[in-house]
């Protein structure tokens, strides 16, 4: 059987993404409907899937939750990470057992604590942002978790940020880095990590699938452009080995060979 409504269906997250793309494609239907992101915050709210899955795995930091929960006041909460591909992260970074990361893209500073907290006493995390008014948010809750010494916070453009790294000899000394700021200059961020990544070291790269608009790109979204174009330069892409997950908006993993 196929859903009979398909926005409805859609609204259900991103267990319905491969339902509603099978769908489209056994119609042959050109126009394809656009996909909510399903962070567990936002549209995945209402999955009664998604709350099993919080239910019965979701290990937050009582400060994480603080945050979470502030940010939630925030109008533009929609930029948050979602806490579950957030504690997903922090594994991967603990697993890799690393000591340096970069944060691409701050806002309130969720993820940027939640991958401090992973990260051993002496390790950092370089967050990059260029606003103040988001990051003065986060401030007050990595000095109460204890991590704020972990958290070196650059206030410009993160390209300047990582060129900098760059031209201090960080070359290949990071362990990980999240990008997730604007969308335009995704490859960019990606090829500076990549020269700031040890062999093994992780990029993630969120929103790949862009609710759902990467299948259908206008020309003239630049953001939607930029995603998918990145997307299919990564999949011929043999400096990493990679792994597209449907968590939250779309998180792509790659690995430096
Ligand atoms: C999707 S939010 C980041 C969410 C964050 N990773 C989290 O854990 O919730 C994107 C952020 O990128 C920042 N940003 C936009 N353009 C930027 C740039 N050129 N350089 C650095 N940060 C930028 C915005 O100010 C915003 O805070
Ligand atoms: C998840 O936990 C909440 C709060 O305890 C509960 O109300 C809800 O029924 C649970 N849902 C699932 C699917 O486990």
């Amino acid at each position: 059987m196929l859903p009979p409504n398909l926005n409805k269906e859609v609204l259900l997250g991103s267990v319905t993404v491969g339902v509603v793309f099978v769908t489209g494609y056994l119609f042959g239907k050109k126009k394809v409907p656009r996909m909510s992101i399903s962070k567990s915050h936002s549209a995945g709210q209402n999955n009664p899937l998604m709350q099993y899955v919080l239910n019965h795995s979701l290990r937050e930091h009582p400060v994480l939750k603080k945050l979470r929960l502030r940010t939630m006041e925030d109008p533009r909460n929609i930029m948050m990470v979602a806490c579950e591909q957030s504690q997903f992260m922090a594994n991967l970074a603990k697993l890799i057992q690393a000591k340096k990361a970069i944060e691409i893209g701050v806002y309130t500073g969720y993820n940027t604590l939640s991958v401090a907290l992973a990260l051993p006493e002496d390790g950092v995390v370089v967050a990059c942002d260029i606003s103040e008014e988001f990051t003065n948010i986060a401030k007050p809750f990595w000095k109460e978790a204890g991590v704020e010494q972990k958290i070196d916070l650059r206030i410009q453009p993160a390209l300047k940020t990582l060129d900098d790294l760059l031209s201090s000899g960080q070359a290949e000394t990071f362990d990980f880095v999240f990008i997730d700021a604007d969308k335009t200059n995704y490859d960019n961020y990606y090829e500076k990590s990549l020269q700031l990544l040890r062999k093994g070291g992780i990029i993630a790269i969120d929103n790949v699938l862009w609710g759902g608009q990467v299948l259908n790109p206008s020309p003239g979204d630049a953001d939607t452009v930029a995603i998918d174009k990145l997307n299919k330069k990564l999949h011929k892409d043999f400096r990493v080995t990679l792994s597209m997950l449907t968590v939250g908006d779309g998180l792509t993993l790659a690995v430096k060979l």
